[in-house]
């Protein structure tokens, strides 16, 4: 069954996932996993299209970048920002074959297959189809998400957990896709395959208001909008709410999350 509706989906979700980006450890990642000046790209999933940007700036004058993601929004703000010449983008799902799109030296895609738990082996096979003989597949996905806290309540971390199991049972998100990169190269058959972990929310000390806005958001949108009923709390979500504020603002609390990059190159 093709899924529709992309959980974080807000009115001010292309400004969430701009302002959360690490230029830094993004163009790491893809120096790592073997992007070159000169090569044909694919940004699968690109949100607002700044880590296209990126990794059209990467490749430099010779190379070329495709964005895509199925949200008209998301591609709007992506053309509007950073639409320019060797770089554009499409409105496209990637549950469907993407094969008209030509094929692609090098084909990244980023925080997309955690909402896919069911179906992200038929994706990584479907844009398998567009990565040239010989051209790489980057995978970029988080494991534990959202899932290692220390120093927060124990109310809130058993609700913090049963909200994630919620979204795995009943929206198909996967908090522990990271953890599974590695083996869906290794079924396709992708050679050179290499993996690298680093930390993604790495919070300790004094919240600074890019960590602060994006989990309120997370809160505000998959949380309340999941189905749980936060009984745990004598008034419900409000009571939750609260709490979260209030402990994620703690700056004794001990917040990580691993980033699991993986990367093989296409056999002939
Ligand atoms: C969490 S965002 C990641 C954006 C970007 N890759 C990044 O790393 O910042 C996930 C993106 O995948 C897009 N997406 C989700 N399902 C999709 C689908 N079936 N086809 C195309 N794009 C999809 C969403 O619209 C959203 O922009």
């Amino acid at each position: 069954m093709k899924k529709n509706k992309y959980l974080m989906e807000n009115g001010d979700e292309a400004n969430r996932l701009e302002m959360k980006i690490d230029v830094e450890s993004v163009t790491a990642q893809a120096r790592w996993s073997g992007l070159k000046p000169g090569m044909r790209v694919a940004d699968v999933g690109c949100g607002p299209g700044k880590i296209t940007a990126l990794l059209h700036r990467m490749v430099g004058p010779d190379g070329t970048a495709v964005g895509i993601d199925s949200s008209s929004d998301r591609i709007q703000h992506a053309m509007d920002h950073y639409g320019n010449s060797g770089i554009s983008f499409q409105q496209r799902n990637i549950l469907d074959p993407l094969d008209d799109l030509g094929s692609f030296d090098y084909v990244w895609i980023r925080f997309v297959l955690e909402y896919y738990r069911s179906q992200a082996f038929d994706i990584v096979s479907n844009i398998t189809r567009i990565v040239k003989p010989g051209g790489i597949l980057c995978l970029i996905d988080l494991d534990h998400n959202c899932l290692n806290q220390y120093g927060i309540p124990s109310r809130l971390k058993k609700v913090i957990n049963s909200i994630m199991a919620k979204l795995g049972s009943d929206a198909d998100f996967d908090p522990h896709m990271g953890i599974k990169l590695y083996s869906m190269l290794y079924d396709l058959d992708y050679q050179s395959i290499d993996v690298t972990m680093n930390a993604h929310h790495l919070i300790f000390g004094e919240l600074d208001h890019v960590q602060d806005y994006d989990w309120t958001k997370k809160v505000e949108v998959a949380a309340q909008n999941c189905g749980y009923g936060f009984e745990e709390y004598e008034d419900g979500y409000d009571g939750f709410y609260a709490e979260f504020k209030s402990s994620f603002a703690d700056p004794r609390r001990f917040i990580y999350t691993p980033v699991i990059c993986c990367r093989g190159v296409r056999v002939a």
